[in-house]
């Protein structure tokens, strides 16, 4: 059940209903498992186009999961995708969309004035005690909040691709969240059946702040001539037990959104401007420029059409 209590750590504020804008990769993973915890769930995005690939998504990932579960029960398998779809909503009416929300989860285009913009709307529409959370990766939350009026009310709450998938959440603070609000989002995280941490307001968060600063000087080996694609993926895979090389990973993040990261942090983050270790790599730009993205453009450092 979605429902919350108060504990010790806290009083928290019951979420039971939840408005996600955005139903890309990311919009859609944090509808299913919203909705899977219990959660009236809609999900917002700009046009029906959009919504039906969210739906698609949402609708494959499920499948797959009610074919496990259920193995040799047909009509068991389709009562269990049935049950989660009825708490999915979906609606291209904007911050109108949030009347009802407990909290609102903001997953559309990586740029801070279109998400200013929804937020802008959102402070307007929305009940006073909706929580607001950005999934931004790169973005500092503080700036994203100060398009409303209740920055003691929005936090970070950072998803990893693929949702259902993945256990992590951070749950990220700002100077001005308050404890409810974050203590409320803990407890969301763990009604999702995910693993909350928690981190300040800096960038990259815990993850990205480690993974993508690793992955860059993977790709500056290989600029160096030190070692081969190839060899440095088998290296971190079998000596460092990771389940991906870091040019495996970086393929399948999208060395579009491993670019933008390291140039937005080159050129303003804290404590990263300037440094070394994300500054722009020749390899990395080529590609990108070459239109090789990673898995998804069938090429990035590996050939994937040729698999
Ligand atoms: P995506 O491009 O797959 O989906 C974005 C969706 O937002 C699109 O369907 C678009 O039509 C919609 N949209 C744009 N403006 C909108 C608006 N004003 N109102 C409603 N919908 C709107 O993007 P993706 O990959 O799902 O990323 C979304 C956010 O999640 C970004 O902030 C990104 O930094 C973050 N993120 C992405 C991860 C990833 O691995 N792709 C991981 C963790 C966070």
């Amino acid at each position: 059940a979605a429902a919350t209590l108060a504990t010790a750590a806290g009083d928290v504020q019951p979420i039971k209903n939840v408005t996600v804008f955005g139903s890309g990769l990311m919009g859609a993973g944090i509808v299913q498992v919203s909705a899977q915890a219990g959660c009236q769930v809609t999900m917002v995005d700009v046009t029906p186009e959009a919504l039906a690939k969210g739906e698609k998504i949402i609708l494959s990932s499920l499948k797959r999961t009610a074919k496990k579960k259920y193995a040799e029960d047909a009509a068991g398998a389709q009562s269990f995708v049935d049950q989660i779809m009825a708490n999915i909503h979906q609606s291209t009416e904007g911050a109108q969309a949030a009347t009802k929300a407990d909290l609102v989860v903001e997953a559309i285009v990586e740029n801070l004035t279109v998400k200013q913009k929804l937020f802008a709307a959102l402070d307007e529409a929305a009940p006073k005690h909706t929580i607001f959370a950005s999934n931004t990766s790169s973005l500092k939350i503080a700036d994203i909040a100060e398009a409303t009026q209740r920055r003691d009310r929005f936090a970070g709450l950072h998803f990893f691709n693929p949702v259902p998938q993945m256990k992590l959440v951070e749950v990220i603070r700002t100077r001005d969240t308050s404890d409810v609000v974050f203590n409320s989002l803990l407890q969301f995280c763990r009604d999702l059946k995910k693993a909350p941490v928690s981190c300040k307001d800096t960038p990259g968060f815990i993850v990205n702040r480690l993974l993508v600063p690793y992955l860059m000087e993977a790709v500056r080996i290989v600029e160096r001539g030190e070692a081969s694609i190839a060899d440095v993926d088998t290296a971190m895979k079998l000596g460092a037990g990771y389940p991906m090389g870091p040019f495996e990973l970086a393929d399948f993040v999208g060395l579009d959104t491993v670019k933008f990261i390291i140039d937005g942090w080159y050129t303003n983050g804290d404590g990263l401007k300037g440094k070394e270790l994300v500054a722009p790599s020749k390899l990395l730009n080529d590609l990108v420029t070459a239109g090789k993205l990673g898995r998804k453009s069938g090429e990035g450092f590996y050939n994937y059409a040729q698999k």
